[in-house]
């Protein structure tokens, strides 16, 4: 019998993560969160011919009188812009989609950030349930309720705080996802290891071979405690007001490279979204250990980790340290235009740190 897990997300706008293989068969379950008569499913040219006609008629069976619209945007974060969230506002018009229309979010975080964006927007906000089909988005986008579109000028600078009404993880979908993906989302797993659980660090150590052989128990494990981290901290912290930020640890760097790249991520030189969290993060280990936060030590520790994840370490060839610099300084994080950066005392032990002098940032991306 397959085991289907929850985590429940608290607050002032519950909501349940669901986590197994098949559920996106599950009509009734996936019907259930439509309240209206309209919903739009969202997904991209990769993922929509291989579970979207599966997703609409599963909800058409549960609820017949529901009208459902399809829309596929082009795969990747070169299309989580300005244009693509027009595009599904346009089909919510289209579609006539009332205050009580669902958006069914299929896809990785860039569709999860954008539909979710679009639902924020749609007559002030329509519910949203997000369908995750990478790793990354079941153990970190889908979760929390952050949406947003990147500008040229930097990642996710537009965008809103909208929680899903429901996250629904078919962990099934990970079988068509391309191995660089799947270690893409394995940096956000290692990410909560390194940021407050050091035993979980050390059991990502010890799952090394089942979790990168896509091994199902073992990937489940690593989904479930991922949400009940996220879940906890965006519980206490829906709006990044304090400990949240923490979730951020290497995505100042991370974003910095996407955007001085121009998020043309999975292109031959170029970092997806993942993978530059995971440079990221052995950055902000390296320019902890130079502050006299942390020992040299747990960034080679980090930095062995993710290489044995098969994850990239070091800044891409060809980024200049000061250009990633001018991308730091218009980071979410920042206040008073200070850096402020999410660094560490070590494994498990992540801190906000504010005004962080520029000089020891840019000698860090210098190597
Ligand atoms: P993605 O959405 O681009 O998906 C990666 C690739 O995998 C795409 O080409 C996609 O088409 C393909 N794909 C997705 N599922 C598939 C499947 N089951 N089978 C085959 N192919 C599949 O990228 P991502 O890594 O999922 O998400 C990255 C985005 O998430 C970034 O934009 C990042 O900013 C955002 N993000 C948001 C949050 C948040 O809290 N909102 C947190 C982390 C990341
Ligand atoms: N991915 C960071 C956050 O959700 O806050």
């Amino acid at each position: 019998m397959t085991k289907v897990r929850s985590v429940d997300v608290g607050g002032a706008a519950p909501y349940r993560i669901r986590i197994g293989p098949g559920l996106l068969d599950d009509s009734a379950q996936l019907a259930a969160h439509a309240r209206g008569r309209h919903a739009l499913l969202v997904s991209d040219d990769h993922v929509a011919p291989l579970y979207a006609e599966r997703v609409a008629a599963a909800l058409q069976a549960a609820q017949p009188e529901l009208q459902v619209a399809t829309l596929v945007m082009a795969a990747g974060e070169a299309h989580k812009t300005l244009a693509s969230l027009g595009e599904v506002i346009d089909a919510l018009a289209t579609l006539g989609a009332t205050r009580d229309a669902t958006v069914y979010a299929l896809g990785g975080g860039v569709i999860g950030d954008m539909a979710g964006f679009a639902a924020a927007c749609w007559m002030r906000g329509v519910d949203c349930v997000q369908l995750p089909t990478t790793l990354l988005s079941m153990v970190d986008s889908s979760v929390g309720g952050k949406t947003a579109v990147d500008i040229p000028q930097g990642k996710n600078l537009v965008g809103a705080f909208h929680p899903p009404r429901a996250v629904i993880a078919d962990t099934a979908t990970l079988r068509t996802l391309p191995a660089r993906e799947l270690r893409a989302g394995l940096a956000e797993v290692i990410k909560y290891g390194a940021l407050g659980d050091p035993e979980f660090f050390a059991w990502l150590e010890q799952q090394r071979e089942p979790l990168l052989a896509s091994d199902d128990a073992a990937l489940a494990e690593a989904i479930a405690r991922s949400c009940e981290h996220k879940a906890a901290i965006v519980e206490r912290d829906p709006l990044e007001k304090g400990e949240r930020a923490l979730l951020n640890l290497g995505h100042t760097f991370g974003h910095a490279i996407e955007a001085e790249q121009g998020y043309s991520g999975a292109g031959r030189d170029a970092l997806v979204h993942g993978e530059a969290v995971a440079v990221g993060m052995v950055l902000a280990a390296r320019l902890s250990a130079m502050l006299g936060m942390a020992p040299h030590t747990d960034t080679e520790h980090l930095r062995s980790l993710l290489l044995a994840y098969g994850l990239p370490v070091d800044l891409p060839a060809g980024l200049a340290p000061q250009a990633l610099l001018e991308r730091m300084r218009l980071d979410k994080k920042n206040l008073a235009g200070r850096l402020r950066l999410v660094l560490w005392r070590g494994i498990g032990k992540a801190e906000v740190v504010p005004d962080v002098d520029e000089a020891r940032v840019l000698e860090v991306l210098a190597g």
